[in-house]
């Protein structure tokens, strides 16, 4: 396993892979790897000749006031991480590198932003896909894998992806979750002991709302009224919202006529968590 530290040794080991005919596989990630992340580069490893990890704490995607500083930053322990599962290449870049003096271009998806967490995380989807464009083109991937936990996140970049001609592959990796349901998340460490009990509760409403469905309910509103309530009853849970969308474009449904997705983001305590689960 390489560590590769610059955007221009990068750019050449990617034009030398290519030249000589080898297909590049790619997660892109912020460190402080758990198994989830583990589980998005087994299902790259297998797509390509070399798999290309990312390591980059993105200022970008953090909105003003928000964790940037706190986020964990556990490089040697990723390292340990990412050998056993066969990466082969680590791209760690700083962040002059990236973006250095001048820089001043976004990639804007405009729709596909709008709504979920991009009424609460001002810019953060901008943040997102200016840098997966730029970790695109330096990586020069035939595929990359991103969770679906991170719903939105892989709707944004499927459309940029689409929008902008990039001959990327993108793959969409189910959530993985702890054995009591909760999804994994780096941001799960910040919970105390009685908060990790609560957060159960996320993925126990999203299934009840699943089995309604599954027994016929197509109305998103009461779908969503009953995750609501059923997370306001625990006063230590404060939901964002919950909605439902279809799962293609995001836009919100009434009705659900077509495969959906139901969404969710609540705080409990400090710390905001998100899932998701799809209904059709
Ligand atoms: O999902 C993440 O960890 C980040 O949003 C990503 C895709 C690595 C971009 O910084």
């Amino acid at each position: 396993m390489r560590v590769i530290k610059t955007v221009s040794d990068m750019s050449a080991e990617a034009e030398r892979l290519r030249r000589e005919g080898k297909r590049i596989s790619f997660v892109p990630t912020m460190g402080n790897l758990h198994e989830g992340h583990l589980s998005l580069m087994r299902t790259a490893k297998p797509l390509a000749d070399v798999l290309v990890i990312s390591i980059f704490v993105n200022p970008l995607q953090f909105e003003p006031g928000s964790d940037f500083d706190a986020y964990p930053r556990t490089f040697q322990e990723d390292l340990e991480k990412c050998e056993p599962v066969g990466v082969d290449i680590v791209f760690a870049p700083v962040e002059s590198d990236l973006y250095p003096e001048g820089f001043q271009t976004t990639v804007e998806v405009k729709e596909v932003s709008k709504g979920l967490c991009g009424d609460f995380r001002p810019g953060h989807f901008k943040g997102v896909a200016t840098v997966v464009l730029k970790l695109f083109n330096i990586v020069k991937p035939h595929v990359a894998v991103f969770g679906e936990k991170d719903y939105q996140q892989l709707c944004v970049i499927r459309r940029m992806v689409k929008d902008l001609n990039l001959d990327i592959e993108i793959v969409g990796h189910p959530t993985v979750r702890e054995p009591d349901g909760l999804a994994m998340s780096s941001r799960n460490q910040y919970l105390s002991p009685d908060e990790r009990k609560r957060a159960a509760l996320l993925y126990k409403f999203l299934q009840e709302a699943k089995a309604l469905f599954d027994k016929g309910e197509r109305r998103a509103q009461r779908l969503t009224a009953m995750v609501q309530n059923g997370l306001a009853r625990d006063p230590r849970i404060s939901v964002e919202y919950v909605s439902i969308r279809d799962r293609d474009t995001l836009k919100p449904l009434d009705t659900l006529d077509r495969p959906a997705v139901m969404a969710l983001a609540v705080h409990i305590g400090k710390t905001r968590l998100i899932d998701n689960i799809f209904l059709g």
